[in-house]
């Protein structure tokens, strides 16, 4: 048996990175996975993987931060399942918006805020009341070390991941008596291809800035998420794991 067998997983952004490890060890455990992001064909690679390993999985494509995509995207899921019993929010990012709040353009900020936050808010606006139907659930929402660190020049991104952290334990005080927990994961630095644009083979220092002397990898955060879906994390709601190897914990790197 696997551990998530017989649930129904949505997972936001699985077309590459994070999202794709998350949606490729979901249906590895059982899980029948709708794995959704705003690049179609990306996605569909990421169906493909799981497909040939014999696993279930469909493809919704749609850009969670716009309305209109997040309700098509969870109506098909109802329709052809029945209910989502685990929500996993990875779609985010900082879209390369890179600078100290007095240089962040008010566009930069809307742009950076909606695509972490606002994704966020709309996913589990439309599942949880699935849920609630259903009997419960696991939302899992995808903050960041930025989100509780500041960290030089990422105002927009910083501000963005703190709010998705403060969000879960929000949604966690609400939706608790009616059996959904809320979890957010807090990655460090993770190998994924957004990461590679942004470093541009910087890697060395960054792994020796951890206390464990490696990058983390997709599926570092991908067994995070499994735990915190699964039944073995049903004592646990409202709180900020933290996937950075130590990045965080030793104050002068
Ligand atoms: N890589 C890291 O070190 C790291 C660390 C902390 C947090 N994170 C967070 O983890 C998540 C995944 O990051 P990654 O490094 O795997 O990035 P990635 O760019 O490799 O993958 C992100 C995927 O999400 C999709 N996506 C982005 N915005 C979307 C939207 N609005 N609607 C639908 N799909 C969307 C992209 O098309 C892409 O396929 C992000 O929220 C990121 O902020 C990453």
């Amino acid at each position: 048996m696997g551990r998530l067998e017989g649930k129904v997983s949505l997972v936001t952004g699985a077309g590459s990175g994070i999202g794709r490890a998350i949606a490729i060890l979901f249906a590895q455990e059982g899980s029948n996975v709708i794995a959704n992001d705003r690049r179609g064909d990306a996605v569909e690679e990421t169906a493909a993987m799981i497909r040939q390993k014999g696993g279930m999985v469909s493809v919704q494509e749609g850009d969670v931060s716009v309305s209109k995509d997040v309700d098509a995207i969870v109506d098909a899921a109802i329709r052809n399942h029945g209910r989502v019993d685990v929500l996993v929010n990875v779609a985010g990012g900082s879209l390369g918006v890179n600078e100290p709040a007095a240089t962040t353009t008010e566009a930069q900020f809307d742009a950076v805020i909606a695509n972490n936050v606002k994704s966020t808010f709309l996913m589990s606006k439309a599942v949880i009341p699935h849920m609630i139907r259903s009997g419960g659930g696991a939302v899992i929402n995808m903050g960041s070390i930025f989100g509780l660190s500041g960290v030089p020049s990422m105002a927009a991104y910083c501000a963005a991941k703190a709010a998705v952290v403060n969000l879960s334990r929000q949604m966690a005080a609400d939706y608790g008596a009616r059996h959904i927990r809320v979890n957010c994961l807090c990655p460090g630095p993770i190998r994924t291809p957004a990461l590679e644009k942004l470093l541009t083979g910087r890697f060395d220092r960054m792994a020796a800035a951890t206390l464990v002397g490696r990058m983390g990898q997709p599926e570092d955060v991908a067994h995070a998420a499994l735990y915190l879906a699964s039944d073995e994390a049903s004592f646990v709601t409202g709180t900020a794991l933290v996937i950075d190897g130590g990045y965080d914990a030793r104050l002068f790197k």
